[in-house]
């Protein structure tokens, strides 16, 4: 396999941008989906927990709902894919156990012998001081997948566009969240620019590089 150069990569990060105007006649490839929902599924997390679900919306008239709840932003309805990214509201015994199963399957090992993990994840997250702010460690692990799917989607020459600018508790109603175990967060739009986007010709807009990373 040939790996992609550094020149190339940065080229790619600098032709993302977040997208305002997406082509509504432009959809992804089920192959570009996939990998894209490889990116979440392979996403890193603190000890593995990975506290977080995925909704991607397709049904259209859930999308209007979620426009409106949206500040009106035309990204949610135009673009191909849209991604809301929700984390888990508590971290329980349950949950950590469930996991520590997965584990022992999959890599094919006895759960005596996870305990000391298990116990580990339980005084720290579930029964320590850290379970007060349970939902702001699970945000966390969801902004590194976010990372992961939007730089995944700017090497595939896919256009992105991550959207804070949503009422969290309306997406829950509209997705029919209120009652279970996960909340929204933020969500991501995928697909295609619409040429007419002026904001795809805009300079980039960053600080300093020798500002933001300094050297010891
Ligand atoms: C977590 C997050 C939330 C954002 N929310 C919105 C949003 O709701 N609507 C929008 O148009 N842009 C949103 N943006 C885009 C930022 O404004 C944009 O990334 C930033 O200005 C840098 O520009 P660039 O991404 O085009 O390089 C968001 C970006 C991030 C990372």
């Amino acid at each position: 396999m040939t790996l992609p150069s550094e020149i190339n990569f940065t080229h790619q990060l600098n032709w993302r941008y977040a997208c305002k105007a997406f082509d509504p006649n432009q959809k992804l490839t089920p192959e570009q989906w996939a990998i894209l929902a490889e990116s979440l599924h392979l996403s890193p997390s603190s000890y593995g927990l990975q506290p977080w679900k995925f909704w991607v919306v397709q049904n259209t008239e859930l999308r209007r709902e979620l426009r409106m709840a949206s500040w009106n932003q035309g990204q949610v309805e135009d673009c191909s894919h849209f991604v809301v990214f929700t984390t888990l509201k508590t971290l329980s015994e349950d949950y950590v156990n469930h996991y520590m199963q997965r584990i022992a399957d999959v890599r094919n090992v006895e759960l005596s012998t996870l305990e000391g993990y298990r116990q580990a994840i339980m005084g720290g997250l579930v029964n320590g001081d850290r379970s007060h702010t349970i939902q702001h460690w699970a945000q966390r692990q969801s902004y590194i997948a976010m990372g992961s799917l939007l730089t995944t989607a700017a090497y595939l020459q896919v256009d992105t566009c991550p959207l804070e600018g949503i009422s969290a508790p309306e997406y829950d109603r509209i997705l029919g969240l209120e009652t279970s175990d996960y909340t929204t967060i933020a969500a991501v739009a995928l697909g295609f620019r619409s040429a007419n986007d002026k904001y795809q010709h805009a300079p980039k807009v960053r600080f300093d590089i020798n500002d933001i990373i300094e050297y010891r």
